[in-house]
């Protein structure tokens, strides 16, 4: 069926191009069973990062073995003979110095083959380093940043690998999260520095990993580490301690998300779990936050106005945002990408800046968070990560409940970040006056039924099946809409460009004039989204100057819709909402519409080409 679809429409470039990419993922075991299973296991569930390479070291009595490979992880294990030893590093990488290569993957080992160090991140100060060591006879393997660390980790004549990996983290300057093993000794000594790691404890064994989800199977124990701080685990023992050797202890969090909730259970794909889960998420979000049971406990201080900053999907969920929060607290919300934010010149006199991540790690929303907070200005940040880093950036934190979402298309994070608008809208309108009591009590009876909601347009996924194979030839789609669902067509255009590989463009219905015409005929579908309120008669028109070029119009409606139906070629309703709520069932709807888009053109949909799930260099 895939093949198929791939030969009538004539799309040949479905491969994974991997090769300006950024993210990495880490293992590290000790303890008293076989390291190498336990190790790869781990590795294979930090797979929806991407990477373009893998590699592994083994500690095992007296030796170090070390096996790297470029593709996936199972090319690696194919050509693996059992290493065997009860402690060892992993590592995927996606190439940013030096290409994909094997030589360039991770674990690197030091001349005399006695260290092994696996490295997130990019260290900014690594040339001259490199250069010195070369001079002094280092002899390097790769191309990369991070092998200049173990070089330097053998120079050091500090007694223990715990103080020489500390004394070299004092001379690099960068992004990493490292972690380092010595031929001999049962220890893996790891840091981190604006790259994650958490500490997994296990019984009398113990992990380090970039995400917890790689750890899951063995341990729901977990510490975070945060910047410029360090660990030493061994099977019986975890020491944690500053950059200067200062011992710290941090209590291990319990994390409720269990194996299952991290896996596919079942469906074909993440992103097709992950959306199915979005009725279970909202109303997760929602649990104890309408009844005033929980409170989202912050104190905003004074501000006469908000921006909200966000990239990617967590941008465009601040697009929707800026318009609940004006209509729910009458303050004027602006928006700006978290990468633009730097540029822009402080006009506005300290607003409230939301700051919105799923992962909590997305480097340049971090910087616009340090940057708001040297403006002077108050910080919530809306992020899906207990622990991430901007949680420990903003003043307050808002999080959403979505569960791990693993899909590098953002789905249930994108509704719960809408979720917590909504939920930021009606705390700033009670705290502002701006909101009557009957007007509250409708929001809270809308939001409470979000969830049938949502379920009720999942329930209708083969209508959008079947849409999709009509439409999978398609080059290139438009996505129109006004107000709320501006942003609507915009999420819808990102989702359908990031796993379908069609050209995907948002536009305010209303611009469509001006520009946009000229490119649509008869081989350019237009999604309209046509909810039944204010913006509706509006975009009829819409739908008829497009019909009038000749391009099928796919309109997405709502229940009782009678009109649609004469003017659009195909049309897809959701049940009627409250016109601030249309966004969710309306996104539901155009996330299945991409991903079954996706699947006609046989694209890879976890892990869609060139994009990752966590951005963390600016
Ligand atoms: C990447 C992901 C997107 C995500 C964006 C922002 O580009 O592929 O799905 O929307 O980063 O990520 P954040 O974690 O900050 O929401």
């Amino acid at each position: 069926m895939e093949a198929e679809s791939r030969r009538t429409c004539r799309q040949g470039q479905f491969t994974a191009e991997r090769t300006w990419l950024y993210l990495c993922g880490i293992v590290g075991f000790t303890g008293n069973r076989e390291a190498q299973e336990i190790i790869l296991d781990c590795l294979r569930r930090l797979e929806y990062r991407g990477y373009d390479s893998a590699g592994i070291a083994i500690i095992s009595k007296g030796r170090l073995t070390l096996k790297k490979s470029i593709g996936e992880i199972a090319v690696l294990e194919s050509q693996l003979e059992t290493m065997s030893g009860t402690t060892g590093i992993a590592h995927t990488r996606w190439a940013t110095h030096g290409r994909p290569t094997t030589e360039n993957a991770h674990p690197f080992i030091d001349c005399k083959g006695e260290y092994a160090l696996v490295h997130n991140g990019i260290l900014t100060n690594y040339l001259p380093l490199k250069e010195q060591l070369i001079k002094r006879g280092h002899k390097f393997t790769s191309e990369t940043d991070s092998e200049v660390l173990v070089h330097m980790i053998e120079e050091s004549t500090a007694p223990d690998l715990k103080s020489k990996v500390l004394s070299v983290l004092k001379q690099v300057e960068g992004s990493y999260a490292i972690a380092v093993v010595r031929k001999g000794h049962d220890e893996i000594v790891a840091a981190r520095n604006e790259s994650p790691l958490v500490i997994g404890i296990g019984h009398d064994e113990n992990f380090v990993a970039s995400d917890i989800t790689a750890l899951l199977k063995h341990t729901n124990e977990v510490v975070y580490l945060l910047d410029k701080e360090a660990v030493r685990i061994t099977p019986g023992g975890v020491e944690t301690f500053d950059l200067n050797g200062v011992a710290f202890t941090r209590a291990p969090k319990k994390i409720s998300w269990n194996i299952e909730d991290a896996e596919r259970s079942g469906y074909p794909h993440f992103m097709l779990k992950e959306i199915f889960e979005q009725p279970r998420a909202i109303h997760e979000s929602l649990l104890g936050r309408l009844d005033g049971q929980e409170e989202d406990n912050f104190f905003m201080g004074q501000f006469n106005s908000i921006k909200i900053i966000g990239c990617g999907t967590s941008y465009n969920a601040g697009l929707v945002g800026k318009y609940i929060i004006e209509e729910l607290s009458k303050i004027p919300t602006t928006t700006q990408i978290s990468s633009e934010y730097r540029y822009s010149p402080v006009t506005e006199s300290k607003p409230l800046v939301v700051c919105i991540t799923q992962s909590g790690e997305t480097a340049d929303t971090l910087a616009a968070a340090r940057e708001a907070k040297k403006r002077g200005c108050k910080t919530i940040a809306i992020t899906n990560v207990l622990g991430s880093a901007i949680t420990r950036e903003a003043d307050f934190v808002m999080y959403t409940r979505a569960g791990p979402e693993i899909g590098v298309a953002a789905t249930k994070t994108f509704v719960t970040q809408l979720i917590a608008l909504y939920l930021l809208g009606l705390k700033l309108g009670t705290i502002k006056n701006a909101i009557s009591s009957e007007r509250y009590r409708e929001i809270v009876s809308e939001m409470r039924a979000l969830p049938r909601i949502v379920q009720s347009v999942l329930n209708d996924a083969g209508t959008m099946e079947s849409l999709a194979k009509k439409y999978k030839c398609a080059q290139s789609m438009f996505f129109i809409g006004r107000h709320l669902n501006y942003p609507t067509s915009l999420e819808g255009a990102l989702k359908t460009k990031e796993i379908s590989y069609i050209h995907g463009e948002g536009y305010p219905a209303g611009e469509l004039k001006h520009g946009p015409l000229a490119l649509l005929s008869k081989d350019t579908p237009v999604v309209a989204i046509c909810a039944a309120d204010h913006t509706y008669e509006k975009m009829l028109g819409n739908v008829r100057e497009v019909t009038a070029r000749d391009s099928p119009v796919i309109a997405i409606g709502m229940e009782g819709d009678q009109d649609l139906g004469k003017y659009a070629e195909d049309v897809f309703l959701v049940p009627k909402v409250d016109s601030l709520f249309s966004p969710v069932p309306i996104i539901v709807a155009l996330q299945l519409f991409a991903y079954y888009l996706a699947i006609e053109r046989g694209c890879p949909i976890d892990k869609p080409r060139n994009i990752a799930k966590t951005v963390t260099v600016e």
